[in-house]
């Protein structure tokens, strides 16, 4: 296959498309996999008009699961600089594949995060779901990148007085998902903020961004707009055809029924 460009992203098979990426050439990859607990795209969720969803969301059956993130983790492995990083989110549900696969590559963990978020799915037997794991790992933890003081100084200070350095780099990090009423989306999404605070802590200006799964394109648009390059794959037409419409007019948010090239 013959090599793929930068700053555009792919309608194919992650594990087909970065054979396409040569050796340590990627800086920094945000990914956020399929979950393989048989997630439907159109259910109606809380905050969730299922019209606006997007059809499609390929799943992986739950038997697959941990053959297919080795496969997918491998190419990674082999596309990332020593100096880059990886963060890859999971549910709960399938973690240990997920943990076992960082290990067995010989990946080093960095930090095992914990994204606390808003609204979790009521339960009437079970405490309710409200984070999200978020494993940061690398290739050379000598020669990985971190910038400790892209976000808050040293002196800079709550209004108790409190530090906001040292609060910003706890690894439990509290962010709103966002709920974009009346506007088309695909059922799961990462929040900017997210990913913004991910881009300043472990890249630069002009780096490259992998997102092997793509959905709406949230990490290709969000490092488009924080001046890093990007690239990425995304298996279900529809949604990879949402990501291009954002990330060619720089929309954000589209609004059902309009039309951006207007
Ligand atoms: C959890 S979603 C990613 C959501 C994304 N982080 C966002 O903020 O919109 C996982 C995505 O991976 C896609 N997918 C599943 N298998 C894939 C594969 N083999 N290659 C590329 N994309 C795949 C699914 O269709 C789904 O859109």
């Amino acid at each position: 296959m013959e090599n793929l460009e930068f700053n555009k992203i792919y309608n194919m098979d992650c594990i087909e498309g970065m054979k396409g990426i040569s050796n340590n050439v990627i800086d920094l990859v945000i990914t956020d996999p399929p979950f393989a607990i048989d997630f439907k795209a159109k259910r109606n969720n809380y905050h969730r008009t299922a019209s606006r969803v997007i059809e499609g969301y390929k799943e992986i059956p739950r038997a697959e699961y941990f053959d297919f993130t080795i496969k997918w983790m491998k190419e990674v492995c082999r596309v990332l600089k020593d100096s880059g990083s990886m963060y890859v989110f999971s549910g709960w549900n399938n973690l240990k594949d997920i943990l076992t696969a960082i290990d067995e590559l010989g990946f080093i963990t960095v930090n095992h995060i914990i994204w606390k978020y808003q609204f979790g799915v009521v339960t009437k037997r079970k405490f309710v779901t409200s984070h999200y794991h978020c494993l940061y790992v690398c290739k050379n933890n000598k020669k990985r990148k971190f910038f400790p003081y892209s976000r808050y100084g040293k002196e800079d200070n709550d209004e108790d007085g409190g530090s906001l350095h040292y609060k910003d780099k706890e690894d439990v990090w509290i962010i709103k998902r966002e709920y974009w009423t009346g506007d088309q989306k695909t059922p799961t999404k990462l929040p900017a903020e997210l990913i913004e605070k991910i881009l300043m802590y472990s890249s630069e200006e002009g780096d490259v961004v992998l997102d092997p799964f793509l959905g709406s394109g949230q990490v290709a648009i969000v490092s488009k707009m924080m001046k890093r390059r990007f690239i990425g794959f995304e298996i279900v037409k529809e949604y990879y055809e949402f990501a291009k419409q954002r990330l060619e007019n720089d929309m954000y948010r589209i609004s059902e029924g309009s039309c951006p090239q207007q």
